[in-house]
Parts: structure tokens; C-alpha cells; sequence
């Protein structure tokens, strides 16, 4: 396994993702085309702006993606952790190895501390979590490309 950083020829991978209930089902659902352009535009903004958006590589295959970006919470700046898995490569023990790989590269860019917010009914992504040494804090409402979702709220210190 090997990370890159997302780019063009991503596309085709972010158009498999987000297109399946399968994958986005707990992320607010599958989108159309116009929608997949948007989320493959807002990723190579990502990547530019510094954002460490990396697709995941099985066999020089690209089977998934593992971002740590900026966002808000409580009205402080916090970074979060995501990753997102083709159906055929979840429930492998995938993520956690693209974690270890990750985890140099968010240590250099010098975060110290990771959130995430998974919907509180994704049951693969807080098993993850807490696989991964997070801990879990208080649920919250928060707005998931403009509907609501209930979600978990996990934190891990990385120093
Ligand atoms: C969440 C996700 C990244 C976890 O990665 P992963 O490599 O599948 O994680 P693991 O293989 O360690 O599996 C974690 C747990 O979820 C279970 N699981 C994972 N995928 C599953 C699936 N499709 N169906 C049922 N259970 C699943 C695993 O069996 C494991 O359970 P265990 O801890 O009892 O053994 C991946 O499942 C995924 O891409 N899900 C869809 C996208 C998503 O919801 N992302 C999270 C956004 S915050």
C-alpha cells in the first residue's frame, strides 16, 4: 500500500465513491454527476491550499481516499480525519494501515491533535475510531452538505 496526493486522474475514483450508497450512505448519500464535480473541485482546492488529501493505492490501484483537513467546532479551528473505501476494500483492516502511513505526514505538518465526526449510526467508522486509539466525546448536531446529521464526536492527541 502507498498514499499520493489526490489529483486529476481522480476523478474516475471520486465518481466510484460517490456514487455508491455503499460508501456515501452515512455521508449524506450518492450524488450526481454535477455533485461529483464539485466534491473532485473542492479536494484539488484542498490539495493546493495545503490540505493533505491523499488517495490510497492497492497495487498502484486506487481503492479509497484518507484526508486530514481545516474545519470548525465550537467555534474553533480543528482538524479532522476522514477516509472512504470502494465497497470491495472496506472491512480489510484498509484504513487503519492508511492511518500509520498518514499519521508522518499530518505529525509534519505539525498537528498535534485529530477530530472526526462520523454519523452516530456508521458503525464501520466509530469501530475505526476507537481502533485507533480515538476517544469519544459528547454527540453533536452538525450540518452535512446542508442536512443535519447526529454525530459522534472522536478525538485523539498524536504527541
Ligand atoms: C469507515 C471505513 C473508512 C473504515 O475502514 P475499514 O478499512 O473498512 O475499517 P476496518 O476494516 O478496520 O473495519 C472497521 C470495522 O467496521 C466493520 N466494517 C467495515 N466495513 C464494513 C461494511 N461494509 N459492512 C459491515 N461492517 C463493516 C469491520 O468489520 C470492522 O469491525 P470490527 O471492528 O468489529 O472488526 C470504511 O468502512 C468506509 O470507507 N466506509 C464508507 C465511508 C465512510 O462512512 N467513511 C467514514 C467517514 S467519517
Amino acid at each position: 500500500m502507498r498514499l499520493r496526493p489526490y489529483a486529476e486522474e481522480d476523478l474516475r475514483l471520486t465518481r466510484r465513491l460517490e456514487s455508491d450508497p455503499r460508501v456515501v450512505g452515512h455521508l449524506g448519500g450518492v450524488g450526481d454527476e454535477r455533485h461529483v464535480a464539485q466534491v473532485h473541485q473542492r479536494r484539488m482546492a484542498a490539495v493546493a491550499d495545503g490540505d493533505l488529501f491523499f488517495t490510497i493505492l492497492l497495487d498502484e490501484e486506487p481503492v479509497g481516499i484518507i484526508a486530514v483537513w481545516t474545519g470548525e467546532f465550537a467555534g474553533e479551528k480543528v482538524y479532522e480525519l476522514g477516509a472512504m473505501l470502494l465497497p470491495d476494500h472496506q472491512a480489510r483492516g484498509v484504513a487503519g494501515r492508511a492511518f500509520e502511513l498518514l499519521l508522518p505526514h499530518v505529525l509534519d505538518s505539525g498537528v498535534r491533535v485529530l477530530h472526526a465526526f462520523p454519523a452516530v449510526t456508521n458503525g464501520p467508522s466509530n469501530a475505526i475510531l476507537q481502533k485507533l486509539g480515538f476517544t469519544r466525546g459528547e454527540d453533536c448536531d452538525l450540518d452535512y452538505e446542508g442536512r443535519p446529521l447526529r454525530c459522534a464526536h472522536w478525538v485523539r492527541e498524536l504527541a
